[in-house]
């Protein structure tokens, strides 16, 4: 029996069936490459409730065949469904092994001046590439020589524009040394801190689909690419499909760095591991 929207409460999960559950999942590792299933049943019946709600549909049928011809409703249901946690200075050994180890091994074939591309891909809030920024600025005793480009992209449109807008709470920030925060943010109301214009400047944030390879396209090649803690949420064929991505976004000789659970070792043979001082990561293995 279809429920009127107007009888939603704001906790009542919409139950599904195995079928309509089966749908929106394929549907959401079909645009994102994230997998669902039954085993988080609970969790789908509260975020699909929630989007009934919002889109006044009459019921879940209602829904599905809206969500079928709609792309900005699938990207609104892929959003509610992301798991977005990050937070500034996450894994900070990468960021020491990229001062110490990947950048002078990049610049021997660049000069000074030349561009180096770094991708954080998923970017989430922002907390990742403006890591990048901030420990490049007080670690890297020739970041001004080069022409450093750092892009946040990820899949997710509404936490794009949080980072853009570069507010963080607490959570995020409590990583961070004392004098960073000083250094870097401004104090906003309910211990709430803004990053300082110039560096929310200094990253460019795009949509990208680490599985649509269309949606990358216009981004051009990088030097180096964070791909953190994404792998974990997909599926072998995803990974497969990311990992392929990743190595065709890379310029020759380029490095990735994936979070501490993910490898490309089971997955690619185009990366081989690098052992730095401070971290493991991937080199693309196409000859320079
Ligand atoms: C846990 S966060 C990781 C953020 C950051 N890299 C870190 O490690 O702190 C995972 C992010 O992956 C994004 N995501 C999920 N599927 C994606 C896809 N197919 N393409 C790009 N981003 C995706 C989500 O929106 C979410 O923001």
């Amino acid at each position: 029996m279809a429920v009127p929207p107007f009888a939603f409460q704001d906790h009542w999960a919409q139950p599904l069936s195995s079928g309509d559950l089966e749908e929106i999942c394929a549907l959401i590792y079909k645009r994102s490459g994230m997998v669902f299933g039954e085993a988080k049943r609970y969790y789908i019946e509260r975020r699909v409730s929630d989007l009934i709600r919002q889109r006044r549909a009459q019921s879940v049928r209602d829904y599905i065949l809206i969500l079928r011809g709609d792309l900005v409703e699938s990207e609104l249901l892929i959003n509610s469904f992301t798991v977005n946690e990050t937070y500034f200075y996450r894994e900070l050994h990468q960021l020491e092994c990229l001062s110490n180890s990947i950048l002078p091994d990049l610049i021997r074939s660049k000069g000074p001046g030349d561009r180096i591309r770094i991708w954080s891909m998923p970017c989430s809030s922002g907390e990742e590439p403006y890591s990048i920024a901030i420990w490049l600025l007080e670690s890297w005793p020739l970041v001004d020589s080069y022409n450093i480009e750092i892009v946040g992209s990820d899949i997710d449109t509404e936490i794009l524009q949080r980072a853009v807008e570069g507010y963080f709470g607490r959570r995020s920030l409590s990583r961070l040394p004392r004098n960073l925060l000083d250094r870097y943010f401004e104090p906003e109301q309910d211990q709430q801190r803004r990053l300082i214009g110039d560096l929310r400047e200094s990253v460019t944030f795009t949509k990208g689909n680490i599985v649509d390879r269309h949606s990358l396209t216009a981004l051009g090649g990088f030097d180096v690419i964070f791909c953190r803690n994404l792998l974990i949420y997909f599926d072998e064929d995803a990974r497969e499909v990311a990992a392929r991505n990743i190595h065709e976004m890379l310029h020759p000789g380029g490095y990735v760095c994936l979070g501490h659970t993910e490898s490309m070792s089971r997955i690619s043979e185009t990366f081989e591991p690098v052992r730095f001082p401070d971290a493991i990561v991937y080199r693309e293995t196409r000859e320079l």
